[in-house]
């Protein structure tokens, strides 16, 4: 595999075209974003841990039948997908309350969500990732009715999948944040699963080991990262 000219930067990762037009390079990067781009530093070894991370939940869910875009691992940073035409719409799934909707309802941190809540925003940095609903998605043109059940389906498959592995190893899934493409007229999981996308707390003592560590200035972020992955069988070096 040939890796050619650099696609697209986003804010953790860098997109390169291949020799191949449905293969896409995803390197990740150290760098490390909040609030829509307003709060950034480099972590390092957070690429490694991330696209190693990253490639462990993919395999377990691909394996469990969920449709992803993870072709394999092509060094420490980087790995290979199948180019998808992106959906602009990310999929939220919220075990316990945390986050965007304790500050918007008032609601309890760390209250058990019966039944499991499903939200979607608009992936729109300008605009500050917006909550919006299928209706808008729709009208606006961001996702079919058809895409949309799809995606909502894969989502809470996931999180049988990964509510389990993580409780497995002492922890609970909060919430997390999915996005979805096209390949070859199916709906695929794109993307990445790390716990920069995600809530994981210990579940003894609800210590934060995913992004919140680093959105609220804790420290020890991908000391943290990485003792999730050890927790679920993953090996950094
Ligand atoms: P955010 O942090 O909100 O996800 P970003 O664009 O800054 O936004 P990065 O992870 O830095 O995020 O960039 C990766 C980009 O690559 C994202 O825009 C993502 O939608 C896109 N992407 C991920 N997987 C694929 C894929 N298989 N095919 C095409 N594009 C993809
Ligand atoms: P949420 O609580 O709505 O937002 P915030 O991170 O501002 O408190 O996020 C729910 C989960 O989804 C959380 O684990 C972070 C993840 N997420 C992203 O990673 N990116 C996003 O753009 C959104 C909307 C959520």
């Amino acid at each position: 595999m040939e890796k050619r000219d650099e696609l697209y930067a986003g804010k953790a990762k860098s997109v390169y075209r291949t020799d191949d037009p449905d293969r896409l390079i995803l390197h990740f990067r150290d760098d490390t974003s909040a609030f829509d781009g307003k709060k950034k530093e480099a972590l390092a070894r957070k690429g490694m841990v991330n696209n190693k991370f990253n490639a462990f939940i993919m395999g377990k869910l691909q394996a469990a039948g969920i449709p992803t875009h993870f072709d394999g691992l092509l060094s420490d940073t980087e790995c290979v997908v199948k180019k998808l035409d992106m959906i602009p719409v990310e999929c939220v799934v919220r075990n316990l309350a945390a986050g965007g909707l304790v500050r918007r309802l008032g609601v309890e941190e760390g209250m058990t969500l019966t039944p499991p809540t499903f939200e979607l925003f608009l992936k729109n940095d300008e605009k500050g990732d917006p909550m919006i609903n299928e209706s808008l998605a729709e009208t606006f043109g961001w996702a079919t009715p058809e895409q949309l059940a799809r995606m909502k389906e894969l989502t809470f498959k996931v999180n049988e999948v990964l509510k389990q592995l993580f409780l497995d190893g002492g922890m609970l899934l909060v919430d997390y944040k999915l996005e979805f493409g096209v390949f070859k007229g199916e709906i695929v999981l794109g993307d990445e699963f790390s716990p920069d996308g995600c809530r994981l707390w210990d579940e003894m003592t609800r210590e934060k080991l995913d992004k919140d560590r680093f959105r609220q200035g804790l420290g020890g972020v991908i000391e943290a990262y990485e003792e999730v992955g050890r927790r679920i069988g993953i090996a950094f070096d």
